[in-house]
């Protein structure tokens, strides 16, 4: 909740234009508990105007035209409430004052709906007051009639309880509010658990209609209701100190009942009445519903919906998070949702099983070559396409599925790692007119120990080369850059040569560039040299890792070229690829070449040996792009890629034995962009983000089961255009940071270290920094390489002459590797998050600005704002 709460607070409500209202709506005039109204990611239901028949109408407009509502006739008397599966988007209950309880299987236009119900339960004594499904547990149904509630098994079509009196709303794994007017206490329950084991307290003063829900896993429940002074009141309360609410406070004297909506993941609360009676005039509220979550526009930062059923329409309220960048998914405001796959079956449920909701990622489908920046008009996750989170080779990404890992499973010693953004002061700020749309097999900028180097939007392939060295904002004026002549398809710096850039351009030329020491001073017009052999445009360059003056390129002409800059001449051009090239990497060690490519191969070529490669073998299936590089001392490659569902996903393989195909293969998330992996040898590390994202992955790579163990991701609130790593030796190892990257934005650049929290700072940490590899100084000579030989790297110790290494600390020195959990954010105690739960209540109910200390370091710049809106 806290962490929504900056956002919450600027929420922009869009008034509808009258034209998305729904019309032709005859809505009843019902009392009865329910919202009158519910939706599902595809359906709307609504009590209409004659008894025991609901309307039905399509959420989504199909054509454009008018919507036609159909009348489901469903009792014999008032139907009072009704509720959808959260897993079956066309299956409704119903319930009524005819006393039953049924269960519908409609249509997924809403018409041509069915004559009898699918299943019919009771009859209950008296009317059926409140119906709820299960939010985690398939099938399961939950019914109040008088002082009764009921947990159904809808399929058995059969109650699982017997009827256990009194009770008013029931314990959180079930997650219903069901309240009873007879009684004001608030009583809690698990239907499971002997009927003794409830809690009550006294509830609201008042006894006219009150509510209560759960606000999701949390142990803290919030009910709407009336005081003494008739004014209509909210309450929260912690169940596991029940004796009296943590807060309440009072709304308004109005004498409706308030309908209260919340979301689960934003921590949204509307409470709907008189707040939504303000904004559209045209006739009385009968109802309000949430849409599912699934169902919203995330690409227009759409993170509620409310309809707002009048007595002639149904009005969609939407609720957006003002954004300059609308044409992005803004990660940070669409957590992990429920998804639409329950977690436990009725039965398991029944027998103890209290599993989390499994969670759904926010899925944009982009066109094939998307870049992940252009823009869908709507972008949803349509929820038969929505896939839960896969566990392939047991891991995840959601934080429950985390931590769960984390406790049962080996777990990696950067578990905790913790990204964090430099000061300021470091920031490279006022960029301008960078070109942020290069190719999928480019970074997006790069960079050295001392400067980068940015592509810009103007015509003939100007490249910006900024010093790092000299942060700060640029000046408006425009900066001296590169001319390259033409369009920049990839481009890397010379690891042996901080002042050579290599550019690969759309005209199939390599363009080697020299920026004069302390940076560019004036206008570059003319290369150092320029090779010429490639007849296509050319996908990605690489140096040689090892021999000075080594460059290898793919091209769409199918082939890899390796070059020998002194002579300007191609040396060397292998074959075998069938189709796009997506990414080349060259061992460690400087003899192998690893290529993964459209044609769903993953090829290893000793180019010395053999123009063709040595071993091939099944790459991914997807065909949006891959990455690859080598880790675990050379001996495995690591692909990222997109699944035949266009799932990102990590492939581990032994490069001796490629043909096997890969010996793990994990699920990361589903998004669009190609996964740019950057593996830390030293520690096996490897950090996978792509551009457009906002999240960092970080695994250790290990080479037995589970292979992939994760560990903390480093996340930011605005999308990223390129993260690129710096060398070790940039580093501070006195904080254990073990990488440090930059991260390009739309107009900065920004540092960002990673590091592994440990108490006993003093001492060097030997185990996270064995000596390193002097990657930066060449190990051989072109021709000597050429000629067939080898080399071995200098290894660097990066101890400080003044620490002493852990490993020697003093035996009577007790040293803690790892500090208390409760230093680390995403481990709050209870009392913390019940501070942050009750201060984020107090804010949003009291309407105040800005109170809280989260804003500080939470949710998005203040220029990413467009406006401030209560
Ligand atoms: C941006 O760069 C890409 C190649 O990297 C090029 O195709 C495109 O034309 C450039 N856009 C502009 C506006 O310069």
């Amino acid at each position: 909740i806290p962490l929504f709460c900056k956002q919450l607070f600027r929420l922009v409500e869009l008034q509808p234009a009258r034209a998305a209202w729904i019309g032709d709506i005859r809505a009843g005039t019902t009392v009865s508990y329910g919202n009158q109204i519910k939706a599902s990611c595809h359906l709307i239901a609504f009590n209409a105007d004659s008894a025991g028949v609901l309307g039905i109408v399509s959420l989504d407009c199909q054509d454009g035209g008018k919507r036609a509502v159909s009348q489901l006739h469903c009792h014999s008397d008032t139907v009072t409430d009704f509720d959808f599966s959260p897993f079956d988007q066309l299956l409704l209950a119903t319930g009524s004052a005819d006393k039953t309880v049924k269960v519908w299987c409609l249509s997924e236009n809403g018409q041509d709906l069915p004559a009898s119900a699918g299943v019919i339960l009771g009859p209950e004594g008296c009317q059926v007051d409140m119906l709820q499904f299960h939010s985690t547990a398939d099938g399961v149904l939950a019914s109040g009639a008088g002082r009764r509630v009921k947990i159904w098994d809808v399929a058995q079509q059969q109650s699982l309880t017997g009827s256990a009196p009194e009770m008013l709303a029931v314990h959180k794994p079930l997650v219903v509010s069901l309240f009873f007017p007879q009684d004001k206490k608030l009583r809690i329950f698990d239907p499971r658990a002997k009927p003794t084991a409830s809690q009550s307290v006294q509830g609201h003063e008042n006894n006219k209609d009150s509510r209560l829900i759960w606000m999701d896993a949390s142990d803290y429940l919030l009910s709407v209701g009336f005081n003494q002074m008739r004014e209509r009141e909210v309450k929260l309360w912690d169940t596991r100190r029940f004796s009296h609410s943590l807060l309440s406070c009072a709304l308004d004297s109005s004498s409706g009942a308030a309908i209260p909506l919340f979301d689960t993941d934003t921590g949204l609360l509307v409470v709907a009445g008189k707040v939504i009676n303000q904004c559209v005039t045209e006739g009385k509220t009968q109802g309000a519903a949430l849409v599912p979550k699934l169902a919203l526009d995330v690409m227009a930062c759409e993170v509620a919906r409310v309809l707002q059923l009048t007595d002639s329409f149904i009005v969609p309220i939407s609720y957006t998070v003002p954004r300059k960048s609308v044409q992005e998914f803004h990660e940070d405001l669409f957590p992990d949702s429920a998804g639409t796959l329950p977690s436990a079956s009725s039965q398991e449920w029944w027998a103890g099983d209290n599993k989390q909701p499994s969670l759904t990622h926010h899925v944009v489908l982009f066109p094939q070559d998307g870049s992940g920046l252009s823009s869908p008009s709507s972008s949803l996750t349509s929820p038969s396409m929505a896939p839960s989170v896969s566990t392939t080779s047991g891991f995840a990404s959601s934080s429950s599925q985390r931590s769960l890992q984390s406790i049962l499973g080996p777990s990696s010693k950067f578990r905790h790692a913790q990204g964090t953004v430099l000061h300021r002061d470091t920031h490279i700020t006022n960029l301008k007119g960078l070109n942020l749309t290069t190719p999928g097999e480019c970074n997006g900028f790069c960079a050295n120990q001392q400067r980068l180097a940015v592509p810009l939007l103007s015509a003939g392939g100007q490249i910006a080369i900024l010093e790092l060295s000299k942060p700060g904002r640029l000046p408006d004026t425009s900066i001296p850059t590169i001319q390259n002549g033409t369009p920049v398809a990839d481009f890397c710096w010379d690891p042996f040569d901080l002042q050579r850039l290599a550019v690969a351009g759309e005209d199939a030329k390599i363009r080697i560039w020299r920026i004069p020491p302390g940076g560019l001073q004036k206008m570059l017009l003319e290369p150092e040299a320029v090779l010429r052999g490639h007849t296509e445009k050319i996908y990605s360059i690489q140096f040689h890792p090892q021999a000075a003056d080594i460059l290898a390129s793919s091209s769409y002409d199918m082939t890899v070229r390796i070059w020998d800059l002194r002579t300007k001449q191609e040396v060397l051009c292998l074959k075998g690829h069938t189709d796009q090239i997506f990414s080349l990497a060259w061992s460690p060690d400087g003899r192998k070449l690893a290529t993964v490519s459209k044609d769903g191969r993953v090829r290893l070529y000793k180019p010395r040996q053999s123009l063709e490669p040595e071993q091939d073998g099944p790459g991914p299936e997807g065909s949006r792009g891959a990455r690859v590089v080598w880790a675990c001392g050379g001996h495995y490659l690591l692909v990222s890629g997109f699944d035949s569902r266009s799932e990102r996903q990590l492939y581990l393989y032994k490069a001796d034995s490629l043909s096997a195909g890969p010996i793990a293969v994990g699920t990361v998330d589903v998004s669009p962009s190609t996964l740019i992996p950057f593996y830390d040898e030293d520690t096996s590390v490897v950090f996978l983000t792509g551009k457009g994202d906002t999240r960092v992955f970080v695994y250790e790579i290990v080479t037995e089961a589970p292979f992939f163990l994760e560990c903390n991701s480093f996340s930011s609130s605005d999308p990223h255009k390129g993260f690129v790593f710096l060398p070790k030796t940039t580093c501070n190892v006195r904080e254990v940071e073990f990488a440090r990257a930059l991260r390009l934005r739309q107009s900065s650049v920004e540092p960002v270290v990673f590091k592994v929290p440990r108490v006993k700072k003093e001492f060097f940490q030997d185990d996270i920094f064995p000596p390193t590899t002097v990657w930066w100084e060449p190990a051989l000579t072109a021709t000597a390489w050429l000629t067939g030989s080898n080399a071995q790297h200098q290894m660097l110790n990066l101890q400080p002459k003044d620490m002493t290494p852990v490993s020697e600390a003093p035996k009577d020195v007790p040293v803690r590797k790892y500090a208390p959990s409760s230093v680390y954010l995403e481990e709050k105690s209870d009392e913390q998050k019940k501070e942050e739960l009750l201060s984020a209540m107090v804010a949003k109910l009291g309407n105040r600005e800005d109170p809280l200390p989260q804003d500080s370091f939470e949710g998005v710049d203040e220029d990413e704002w467009v406006g401030r809106h209560g």
